[in-house]
């Protein structure tokens, strides 16, 4: 499926508000985390978006009780004893929760790789590091890896980077664990710290949350819950930056948390954009006089790598030269050709973008490679002063609920087919 953005005759008017779903990272995350209890669980603020259909079918497929209407799911567990998956796991990075999710409920998962995006290789070794030190054993089998422990231990888990992911799947396997569990270098993006208070809403007793050193004291058992999850802050970012492109077009974003966007809108502040920061509603609109910035992305509260794909679109209008450099992901740049081939003056130095601005972008077909890439080929899209088509769009519904109606209340003009 292509997504096509069409331009005006008339130099339309874009810009208006929307209102931001809930967080693509968090949701993966908590989904799995209500394995850890035989009571039933409410979650509400899910994106109905691929990634959380993909994780649905997937634990509907091992015999759970689960189901998602108007943003709320329901999940109950089966106490089936099937801890075998299939091969459905590789459609997203997220699967991989059901490891620490399934070593709390029932000590072993036979697991084979999970999927995402092709950013990286993101290995899980840090993962499985900290899973040896739980008292867990790993063992590489011809039908996947095989997690298993007699008793869940805790113990001092010591991160080599604060990595999101083994952040919170250690999270999962040490909340019933015997004893505690310390995780130093622990991860602090507000997706964690969502899993965090979810986790402490079933009963778990986890203390440090937005700091580096999370202490999890072991308990028996966790309880249901009914939990809200916290709005996408990379959505959130994706729809503000439209509101950077077209002089007097602001976009107003509503149901965020700002203070999670706090290094993108003030890079956004230093490159001569306007931010108007309400309590739950943030409005961003295009300066007059625009300057080149260098930035650096990096873990939480740093730039987010995600907005890096974004951000960029943004610097092709920005007279001067800037830079980006990436530090999470060894392969984060696979919108630059396409964006140079749309009109874009981008050139690659290792893990550093070098952007010249202002560009005149001039549409064409592109390929949306990964996430983030498709959403900066969508904002090349609006910029651009012809017809666009972006190639595989379904990859941009994995993260990105219902795209066509929010563009549509921005007075975007785009279709699927
Ligand atoms: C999560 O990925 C997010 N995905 C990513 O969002 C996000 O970019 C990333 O965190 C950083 O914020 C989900 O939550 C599903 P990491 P994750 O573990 O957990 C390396 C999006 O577009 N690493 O913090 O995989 C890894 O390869 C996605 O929504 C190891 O080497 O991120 C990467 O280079 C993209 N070994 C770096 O660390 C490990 O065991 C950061 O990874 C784990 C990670």
């Amino acid at each position: 499926m292509d997504l096509h953005i069409y331009k005006s005759k008339l130099e339309k008017q874009i810009g208006g508000t929307i209102k931001i779903s809930g967080a693509k990272n968090s949701a993966v995350a908590i989904i799995c985390g209500c394995l850890l209890t035989d009571e039933e669980v409410i979650l509400q603020n899910i994106p109905n978006i691929y990634d959380i259909t993909n994780l649905i079918n997937i634990i509907k497929e091992m015999g759970h009780f689960i189901n998602l209407e108007n943003n709320t799911l329901f999940f109950k567990r089966n106490k089936n004893k099937k801890y075998k998956f299939n091969d459905s796991l590789n459609k997203l990075r997220g699967s991989y929760y059901l490891i620490g999710s399934y070593l709390g409920f029932m000590k072993k998962i036979l697991f084979k790789q999970c999927g995402g995006c092709v950013i990286g290789k993101r290995p899980i070794n840090y993962h499985q590091q900290g899973f040896r030190l739980l008292n867990v054993k790993i063992k590489e089998t011809k039908k996947g890896t095989l997690y298993k422990t007699k008793k869940l231990i805790g113990n001092l888990i010591k991160l080599q980077f604060p990595s999101v992911g083994a952040t919170i799947n250690l999270l999962f396997a040490s909340v019933l664990a015997k004893g505690n569990t310390i995780i130093e270098n622990a991860a602090i993006e507000p997706e964690v710290t969502d899993v965090i208070n979810f986790l402490n809403s079933m009963g778990a007793n986890i203390v440090g949350q937005n700091t580096n050193r999370l202490t999890i004291y072991g308990v028996n058992k966790l309880h249901g819950t009914k939990y809200t999850i916290i709005p996408d802050r990379i959505e959130a970012g994706t729809y503000l930056a439209i509101g950077c492109l077209k002089p007097n077009q602001p976009v107003t974003v509503t149901n965020v948390y700002p203070q999670h966007l706090t290094s993108f809108l003030e890079t956004l502040e230093a490159i001569g954009h306007n931010v108007t920061i309400n309590h739950d509603s943030i409005t961003v609109s295009m300066g007059k006089t625009l300057s080149p910035v260098d930035i650096t992305t990096s873990p939480y509260p740093g730039f987010p790598t995600d907005l890096g794909p974004i951000i960029t679109t943004i610097l092709t209008q920005v007279p001067g030269t800037s830079t980006l450099t990436e530090q999470i992901f060894e392969n984060r740049f696979n919108h630059i050709g396409d964006l140079n081939k749309m009109g874009a003056d981008i050139t690659i130095l290792n893990n550093t973008l070098i952007i010249n601005g202002k560009t005149v972008l001039n549409g064409g077909k592109v390929d949306c490679h990964d996430l983030r890439a498709g959403a900066s080929l969508l904002l090349a899209g609006i910029l651009s002063n012809k017809h666009t088509i972006i190639k595989d769009i379904e990859i941009f519904k994995r993260g990105y609920e219902d795209p066509i109606t929010k563009l549509k209340f921005l007075k975007i003009v785009t279709s699927i087919n």
